[in-house]
């Protein structure tokens, strides 16, 4: 177990670092391109359901599970194991499912790390091209920049080592010296840079067409036209719902368990979740009118942000500093998420093994390196290798596998544990979510979450499935 007092310094810092870890690249890659190719403003409404219906029963069972086993250890293997071993009716069996479970999420843990954090040294790595104007040369495309870019071991390395080290040292110095004073500096800079690259991309004048101008992109956001929904919409926001909270993968567990008790969960679930849908939104005015002035499509695919964006950056008046302001934003939300999941694993070592931080970190990053070859050796060395079709990365398939299968079953597990008697059962649930002041837990939806809930999420992991492997399906993150 921890051998450690951790805890949040104030409920202002803890609440920065959830919404950090809940920002990331979904809101600001993701968001813009699933917002603009399902019928743009008309998928705010399946977005917003999928948000209540989804995220935030989803994102409390993991979160109250994790303040609650808190007491027991902080990593996602503690509250399982113990919880199971000390409440469970058979402690053996108990042990035994808590371990396969601690095991598995420890798993995923390593598995968003090991490509995540290349997605981070990619982001700084575009912030100091873009200031030092390195893609805005014409005699090269910027998707030549960009495949040029992850194939060059030196510019990979580097920035993917800076960003390494940068969340070695945050978590290192523990909760409240590392983990929350980056979330206290790197969240509020995250919003100014958001508003201000908000305000440019709105009063972007079209070079190509008068008729472009910045301000249709956002007619286009505003006014929304519902024939354009169909169930794929419905799929694509319930899709976005897990990616944008990460839940599934233990990070709100994980947080979750250095919390005190005076605060009801449901209250801050929902600040979460407004101030993470701020972003996506802000990403989304950003980005599309942007496109929309340059007359580029913004529903071209995830290329959208290494290629289609920074085409923008080399035209537009002032493009390195905008171009740096914007890869910045994107690397300081990635950042800010990944530190969760690093917190995540460090503290599975240091609750299995009894190890010192210092100690748990350098281990974890050792690990890390190792099992984040694969990622970096796809784009170079194993390029060949195209586990999902043509054009397709290991990365791709180490998203594939987080996005479309463990943060669904991951959501599942935690669900089905929080409200089934063998787990941890729906009473003890209630008590701990409502432990404090604020708004209460709704008590009448135990049905819904018990059966309801996890039916939906079956439902939402086969029919991603079918999609992804049906002829045209298979969307790949670089191109
Ligand atoms: N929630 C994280 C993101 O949006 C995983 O990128």
């Amino acid at each position: 177990m921890a051998n450690e007092k951790n805890e949040w310094g104030s409920n202002i810092s803890f609440l920065l670092a959830m919404i950090g870890s809940a920002v990331g690249l979904g809101n600001i890659w993701r968001f813009p391109y699933v917002l603009y190719s399902n019928g743009g403003g008309a998928f705010m409404l399946p977005y917003f359901a999928a948000l209540i219906i989804l995220g935030l029963p989803l994102m409390l069972s993991e979160w109250n599970l994790g303040r609650y086993g808190g007491k027991y250890g902080h990593g996602t293997l503690g509250p399982m194991v113990y919880l199971q071993a000390r409440e469970g009716a058979k402690p053996k069996t108990a042990l035994i499912l808590g371990a396969i479970a601690g095991g598995l999420a420890f798993a995923v843990t390593l598995l968003v790390n090991s490509y995540y954090n290349h997605l981070i040294g990619w982001t700084l790595g575009f912030a100091v091209s873009s200031f030092t104007g390195a893609y805005m040369d014409q005699s090269q495309s910027t998707a030549d920049f960009f495949v040029g870019y992850i194939q060059d071991p030196k510019m990979v390395f580097t920035f993917w080592i800076i960003a390494l080290l940068g969340l070695s040292f945050a978590v290192m110095r523990g909760v409240e010296k590392g983990i929350e004073a980056w979330a206290k500096v790197m969240m509020p800079v995250l919003y100014v840079f958001g508003i201000v690259l908000a305000i440019r991309s709105l009063t972007i004048g079209s070079p190509v067409n008068p008729e472009w101008s910045s301000l249709k992109g956002l007619n286009f956001i505003w006014n929304p036209d519902f024939s354009t929904l169909t169930w794929r919409s419905a799929l694509a926001a319930a899709g976005q719902i897990f990616f944008t909270l990460s839940i599934g993968i233990g990070a709100m567990l994980i947080f979750g368990s250095y919390m005190e008790k005076d605060q009801r969960l449901f209250g801050e679930a929902v600040n979460i979740t407004v101030l993470d849908t701020v972003v996506a939104l802000m990403a989304g005015f950003i980005i599309i009118p942007a496109c929309f002035a340059y007359g580029i499509e913004p529903g071209a695919g995830p290329s959208l942000i290494f290629i289609t964006i920074p085409n923008i950056f080399a035209q537009v008046a002032g493009g390195r500093v905008w171009g740096g302001l914007f890869f910045l934003f994107l690397s300081f939300a990635a950042f800010t998420t990944l530190v969760a999941v690093f917190e995540n694993i460090i503290s599975f070592d240091m609750d299995l093994f009894g190890w010192s931080r210092k100690k748990s970190t350098l281990v974890s990053l050792i690990l890390i390196i190792i099992l984040s070859m694969p990622c970096v050796m796809g784009f170079n060395v194993l390029a060949g290798f195209t586990p999902l079709g043509e054009g397709s990365t290991i990365m791709d398939l180490e998203d594939f596998i987080v996005s479309n299968n463990l943060l669904p079953l991951g959501s599942l597990g935690y669900v089905l544990f929080c409200t089934k008697k063998n787990g941890w059962g729906w009473n003890s649930f209630l008590e701990e979510i409502n432990q404090g002041e604020g708004w209460k837990f709704p008590a009448g939806i135990k049905g819904y979450m018990s059966y309801g809930l996890p039916l939906l999420i079956i439902i939402i992991y086969l029919k991603g499935y079918y999609d992804k492997f049906q002829p045209m399906g298979t969307k790949t993150l670089i191109g």
